[in-house]
Formats: structure tokens, sequence, C-alpha cells
């Protein structure tokens, strides 16, 4: 099958997935399954060891970068989704009532209207429309009867609007209630401490800011939480026992793992840990800035979201006048080799929130590796684009 020519791409769809991968990903992965392809847990052979220790490095770095207390508390699993299904569908039950925010991805808002409908009372605070939380309206959600889960995502993953983490997990923890994070579009750029943050349940993908292959993501979950595994199976421990083993991670990790992704995240981590999150933050950022700044005065365009790049992540959605969102991204890809993302982003609410539904946005999202000239060559186009009609 013949690939696109990807020296040219200008690629701004790094909250969908991050590409490029930095280099020691493909060769992690060569190296796992050329000489570590074993089953790790299952036997005693030297290739079974090897894949062990590849897991066991990355659960390290994985728990170390989040401040886990117990690399044993990060659980493997497929994507943010998949870890952000196991915690709701393993803590909730009919009769909880769990409060979570208007600008949610349908990673939250999908299993929290299957549970509704099984019986647990989902109470949804409203954000502002530029995604910003008010705590004071979190604050009244929580004081009108007895939460079990606030669950809310650490940024928005259609205008980048970061919530405020810290102080909802306080605010849920004053109320009895426990905290999940959704740090989908925010694990591996912006600082992450469960314990000091006081987080019960995190859930991240590998293949967003952590800079792995697709099919890797992780859960954390806090000493003292339970839950319910959504799927039971071989673990490769207390294997006379027909009860699925409640020790984590094999516990919530039935089944042969993800292995070479696992193989390929670990490097990712490494390369994050050597250039240094705070780095790749401060670059993002700057590339937030030079962004907003040059489609600010556009004529026909309109930025959406806080505009103020301390505020967000580097995510930032636009609508052209005259223009469908699909056509400007089509448009950015075929004439300009530029590629974003263009529509509802999977959060339907969040484009209500900001006014933006049902039509959505085109979201540019640069990354670690975009550049200046990235940036400009995009507003560049844009600035074409809003000059002509769609
Ligand atoms: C805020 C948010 N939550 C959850 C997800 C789901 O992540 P994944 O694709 O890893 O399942 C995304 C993906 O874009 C997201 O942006």
């Amino acid at each position: 099958m013949p690939s696109p020519a990807t020296d040219a791409v200008i690629y701004l769809d790094n909250a969908a997935t991050s590409w490029p991968k930095p280099p020691a990903v493909a060769a992690s992965i060569v190296d796992f399954l050329e000489h570590r392809a074993g089953n790790p847990g299952r036997s005693g052979h030297a290739l079974a060891v090897a894949a062990d220790a590849v897991v066991a490095a990355t659960r390290s770095e994985l728990a170390a970068l989040v401040g886990a207390p117990d690399a044993a508390r990060v659980v493997f699993t497929l994507n943010a989704t998949d870890a952000l299904n196991m915690a709701l569908w393993g803590l909730l039950v009919p009769g909880d009532r769990v409060v979570t925010t208007s600008i949610e991805h349908n990673a939250i808002v999908r299993p929290l209207h299957a549970l509704a409908e099984r019986g647990v009372t989902v109470t949804r605070v409203a954000c502002a429309p530029d995604g910003t939380l008010d705590l004071d309206d979190l604050a009244r959600a929580l004081r009108s009867g007895p939460v079990r889960l606030v669950a809310m995502c650490h940024a928005s993953n259609v205008v980048g609007t970061i919530l405020p983490a810290r102080d909802a997990a306080a605010l849920a923890h004053e109320h009895g209630s426990l905290f999940l994070l959704d740090a989908a579009q925010t694990a591996g750029v912006l600082p992450i401490d469960v314990r000091e943050m006081g987080i019960d349940l995190l859930a991240v993908p590998g293949h967003k800011a952590l800079l792995g292959p697709t099919g890797t993501g992780a859960l954390y979950v806090a000493p003292g939480v339970r839950l319910t595994p959504l799927r039971q199976g071989g673990t490769g421990t207390r294997s006379g026992e027909e009860h699925q083993p409640e020790e984590l991670p094999a516990g919530l990790e039935a089944g042969t793992l993800n292995t070479v992704g696992i193989a390929g995240l670990g490097a990712s981590l490494r390369y994050l840990r050597g250039r240094g999150r705070e780095a790749i933050h401060a670059h993002e950022t700057g590339l937030t800035a030079r962004l907003i700044q040059g489609l600010a005065d556009v004529a026909g365009v309109t930025v959406h979201g806080t505009r103020d790049p301390a505020l967000q992540v580097a995510t930032v959605s636009v609508s052209l006048d005259g223009w469908e969102p699909v056509d400007v991204a089509a448009a950015l890809d075929s004439s300009f080799g530029i590629a974003v993302r263009s529509g509802l982003h999977c959060a339907p609410l969040a484009h209500r929130t900001l006014g933006t539904f049902p039509r959505g946005t085109v979201r540019l999202s640069p990354g670690p590796f975009s550049t200046d000239d990235d940036v400009d060559r995009a507003v560049a186009a844009i600035r074409k684009l809003a000059g002509t009609v769609g």
C-alpha cells in the first residue's frame, strides 16, 4: 500500500495522536519483536523474562511521571477510553451520583450516558463558552447530595482550556467524593502528581503527548480504591483460583498485554524524561501563542476558547466565515499539506458549550516536533482561505 509523502506534511493533529514519534519508539518496538517478545509473567524462559522486564520498566517510568506511590497501581490499558471505562464501570453502581462537566469528550460522556440508563445519576456542571470551569458551580453541585465521583478532563480536547484539577479534587474530597481525571490532553505536557493533586483515578493515553504508539494507555488507581474489573481471565498469577485476583496490576490486566506497544511507550517516556516535560510544555506554549496571535486579527476567522496560551494546552480551534470546517480541513490538506482535524472532535457537548455545535470547528494542535515555520505556514494558509469563499 503506498504511504503518504510524509516528508512534506505539516502535522498539526497531535491532539488526536502525536506524530512523528521519537525515533527511539520504532527502534524499541523492533528490538522487542526481535529479542524480547515472550509473554510477560506467563513463562520462566529468557524471552518471557525479558518481556516482563520491558513491561516493568515502562510501568515504573509512567508511575514516576505521574507521582504514583506504587508502580503496581498503574494498570496498562488500550487507550484513554479503555482506562476511563474501567474506572467508571468499575466504580459506579445504580444509585450512585457522579458530577462531571459540560466540556467532556465522549470517552466520559458515553459511558456516563450508559450508566445513567442503569440508574446512576449524572450531574453536569456547565463550563463557560471559553471552556473554563467555575469552581463555585462545582461546589454547588457537590453540595446538592452525596456524590460518589467527580469525573472531568484536565484540558478540553477542543479548545485546550485547562480545568482546575487540583482545586476540583480538593472540593470532591471535602464532600466525600472520589476524583477521576481524564488527562488525555495533558499527560506528558502539564505537571501531574496524583498524590499532591488528590487524584484517585487517572486515565492517560500512551499515544498522544506521551509520544508512544497507539494501543497504549494507563489507569492509575489510588490505594484504597477498588474497581470491579471489566475483564476477567488469565493473569499469570494465582492460576489455581477461579476468581479474578484482586492485587494490582494483575487484577485489572487480564489477558496478554500489548507488549509491543508498551516497549514503544517505554522508549517515548525515556525520551520525554530526557528532553523534559517542562521544556516540551514551554515549546508548545510558544507555538500556541504564535498561532493565536497569527490568527487573532484575520478578518473572517474566529479563534475559540480563552485565547490565552497560559490557560490552555496546544490545541486551538477556529471557525472561518462562509466555510464548513470539513472543507477548511480538506483544503489545508490538499492545497497546503497541513494535517488538522475538523468537526466535533468526539465532544459534541463541548461544542454546545462553546456555541460551535453542530458544525464544529477546525482544530490545530502542534506538538513537540512542530516548528515556528509550521505554525506560520498554517496561519498563512488560513489567511488565504479566509479571503476566499468556501
Ligand atoms: C479529553 C479526551 N479524553 C479521552 C480521549 C480518548 O482517548 P483515546 O483515543 O486514547 O481513547 C480523548 C481523545 O482524543 C480526549 O481528547
